[in-house]
């Protein structure tokens, strides 16, 4: 299937769905803003947990953290922002759009009407806001324009809080905010969007292991969710952002934008220390305990988009087969994982059987209900919002205990007893 269709097919199914909605919609939007519905937020939130438990509980040394979104003007200062995270912006002389000059192939010719661009300005893409109620007595901040940076301001706290010692990481999941100069491919570039980011502090002298380390260990990670895991891919950039000495892009290759970023593995060595330190007056280096020497840990940084690897997880899972469209979703990170029907739905003793199915089945999944239309009909639902698997309470059930369990992907069906149900879908669930 053509990209730009799929592209065009998942905005619809979204939106039909309820996985995204257009922002303030009944406005008539609000350009590089989206809201996440019933669906959405369920399958960002499986995301978030398993990215969560992976980096907390399947490492040791990484604790998480959840930073303001606003913090003092200074800190923009001292991470560079403020004087280099600025997007070059050209400007056509005859249509007047407007196009990021690193998108462009040619920097002097408008792709949409062939006018004369003219030379680009450099915007700064920081999100400014004012607090204060008087008038003239206003402070002037930012909404953060990376997660990252309260990690930084709180890594001696961590330590001083905590028994971790060089190396170890701080994680946290948060919104970012940019004043992005074009924006477009639904989720790919907002306004507003979340970052899953990990900062490994370690001793100069070990950065290159774990840069490698995190490299490897992120990518299989996404491998571990993707239903393609082959569509992902990693990109060497050669110019990089003003933090970073060495710069290494997760891809997911079958993307229809034009790029492909997923995830960005920096070496941020001690840019960021170094520049708080200076700007706050403070000495935030490290004494190692049993050698007392006395160092600016180096960061490894690996910062990831989340509503990004929620598009290319849809993308990727995305298939139609025959008259059916299936998301073939991890069943960890679909919406729902299992959903019970009943299988008539004016048959009373069915229904009941089924609401201690569902009852049951939710202390421990996600579970959709349905009891509209045919069995068919309802398997093709599921199957467009990514269900693993749909359990039909029929005689069987009532005279027998016994429910029919269909698999999403092979649509074949197993007899289960009800006894073992659970045990049979958490084993087929944690795969
Ligand atoms: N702290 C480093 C940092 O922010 P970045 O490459 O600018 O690095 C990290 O951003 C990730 O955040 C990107 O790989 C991408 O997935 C996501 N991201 C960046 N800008 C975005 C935007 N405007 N909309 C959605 N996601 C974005």
């Amino acid at each position: 299937m053509k990209t730009e269709n799929l592209m065009e097919k998942i905005v619809s199914l979204c939106k039909r769905r309820g996985f995204v909605y257009p922002g303030s919609e009944i406005y008539g939007g609000f350009q590089g803003f989206y809201d996440f519905g019933p669906l959405g937020v369920e399958m960002k939130n499986n995301l978030k947990q398993l990215w969560w438990k992976w980096m907390t509980k399947e490492h040791d040394s990484i604790v998480g953290i959840d930073g303001a979104i606003i913090t003092n003007p200074k800190v923009w200062e001292a991470s560079g922002h403020v004087k280099n995270f600025v997007d070059p912006l050209s400007e056509c002389k005859k249509c007047h759009h407007r196009f990021k000059a690193d998108d462009l192939k040619d920097d002097k010719k408008c792709p949409d009407c062939n006018g004369e661009l003219a030379e680009p300005k450099q915007f700064n893409i920081l999100v400014p806001t004012q607090l204060g109620v008087i008038e003239g007595e206003k402070t002037n901040a930012y909404l953060r324009g990376e997660a990252c940076q309260t990690i930084y301001l709180n890594y001696k706290n961590v330590l001083n809080t905590t028994r971790l010692k060089i190396p170890f990481g701080i994680c946290q999941i948060g919104k970012a905010f940019r004043n992005e100069v074009t924006l477009g491919n639904f989720l790919f570039r907002q306004r507003e969007f979340e970052q899953w980011d990990l900062q490994w502090f370690c001793h100069p002298s070990e950065m290159e292991k774990w840069f490698e380390f995190w490299k490897k260990e992120r990518m299989d990670w996404y491998k571990s969710i993707f239903t393609n895991p082959k569509n992902l891919g990693f990109y060497k950039h050669e110019k990089l952002a003003h933090y970073a000495k060495m710069a290494f892009d997760i891809t997911y290759e079958n993307s229809p934008c034009e790029i492909k970023e997923m995830e960005g593995i920096h070496w941020r060595g001690d840019w960021d220390l170094s520049g708080h330190a200076k700007f706050s007056g403070q000495d935030l280096s490290y004494t190692d305990p049993e050698t007392n020497e006395k160092f600016v840990p180096q960061i490894v940084e690996t910062s990831g988009g989340v509503d990004r690897a929620f598009l290319f997880l849809l993308i990727d899972a995305y298939v139609e087969d025959g008259e059916r469209v299936v998301l073939k979703l991890h069943p960890k990170i679909a919406p729902y994982q299992v959903a019970v029907f009943p299988l008539l739905k004016n048959k009373p003793e069915l229904i009941e059987k089924a609401k201690e199915v569902y009852g049951d089945l939710k202390k421990e999944f996600n579970v959709a209900w349905d009891d509209r239309g045919n069995i068919g009909k309802r398997y093709f639902a599921q199957d467009e919002i990514g269900t693993p698997f749909c359990v039909t309470v029929d005689f069987d059930t009532l005279e027998k205990d016994i429910v029919t369990v269909r698999d999403r992907d092979s649509m074949k069906q197993d007899k289960v007893k009800l006894k073992e149900l659970a045990e049979y879908l958490k084993e087929k669930i944690n795969v």
